[in-house]
């Protein structure tokens, strides 16, 4: 589609004149509070105002929070959703009062791309595969492998893309059997509860694919609680690369880590800044990002910043 001017209509602002109302999804993870700090650091140096709302994981307050920033009439609204359907009613109230939206972090399912002016986050069906081909390379021996699966938030872009990018790359190959997928909502605590269950019924599991960091940290406590070693007698992949998912990977606990970067501040401010001047901006912005073995990890953890 080529972009959008959509600067509000008007002149440019002064930055210190401006306002940016962003509806966060919580506070769920390291790699969610990462990010919060990182976006109101950037938007303080810039001197721009940021209004800041925390969902704690529910779309409807996400809906009320970006109603409220409608009405108070702010320049700019910026969320990372929830969940990806649902969102066309408010993008559409939004659009009708004239203020562009920037999907960072995270995507929603509308077919209407007029409905927000940029999307500035990772590639998550990418993430998964990098975590697939891991696992293809780490099990080139193996027979059978059985996985489970700790699954984000139901709904969340990066839940089912992560599970789309693992089971492009896994499902060419029949030996890998996923014998377990549920979800643990991006927490430690819940990747805690669902790996306590499934430890239960099912015993020999070779892999676990946690789909952050959070979840891989509790389902070691679980296998640890079992009497197991995490990191030998069962595998650990997670995505992020947040500070303690890192430590756990310098330790052994984890394997395998696919980065995904929460550190969208500084990006978020040049996109208003740019529609601000009237410029147009990619209406899809793709955050860089690696991956880590144990040996990397040693490495970056002593200047990693989250
Ligand atoms: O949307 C990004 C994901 O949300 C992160 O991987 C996870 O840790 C967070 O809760």
């Amino acid at each position: 589609s080529g972009g959008s001017d959509a600067a509000g209509g008007g002149e440019s602002k002064a930055l210190d004149e401006l306002v940016v109302g962003f509806a966060q999804v919580g506070a769920e993870s390291g790699w969610r509070t990462a990010n919060t700090k990182d976006i109101q650091a950037a938007f303080e140096d810039a001197g721009i105002e940021l209004k800041f709302s925390d969902a704690q994981q529910k779309q409807e307050n996400q809906i009320k929070a970006i109603r409220s920033y409608i009405q108070q009439g702010v320049d700019y609204i910026a969320f990372s959703p929830v969940v990806e359907t649902g969102w066309d009613a408010v993008l559409n109230e939004a659009k009708a009062a004239g203020i562009p939206v920037i999907l960072t972090d995270r995507a929603v399912d509308s077919k209407d791309e007029s409905l927000y002016v940029s999307f500035l986050g990772s590639d998550f069906v990418e993430e998964g595969e990098k975590a697939g081909e891991w696992a293809v390379e780490e099990f080139a021996d193996a027979d059978s492998v059985k996985i489970v699966q700790l699954e984000g938030t139901t709904g969340a872009a990066p839940a089912i893309d992560r599970a789309e990018g693992f089971a492009n790359v896994i499902g060419e190959d029949d030996k890998f059997e996923i014998v377990a997928s549920q979800t643990g909502d991006f927490t430690r605590a819940g990747g805690l509860q669902v790996m306590e269950a499934l430890l239960k019924s099912n015993p020999d599991i070779d892999l676990v694919y946690a789909h952050n960091d959070d979840m891989g940290l509790g389902a070691i406590e679980a296998i640890e609680a079992a009497g197991l070693v995490p990191g030998v007698d069962i595998k650990i992949i997670t995505v992020d690369a947040v500070k303690d998912g890192m430590q756990a990977l310098a330790d052994g606990k984890i394997n395998f880590i696919v980065e995904c970067s929460p550190l969208l501040g500084q990006q978020l401010v040049d996109i208003v800044k740019t529609l601000n001047d009237g410029g147009t901006v990619e209406p899809r912005i793709v955050t860089e990002e690696t991956t880590f073995t144990k040996e990397q990890a040693i490495e970056a953890l002593p200047d990693r910043q989250y």
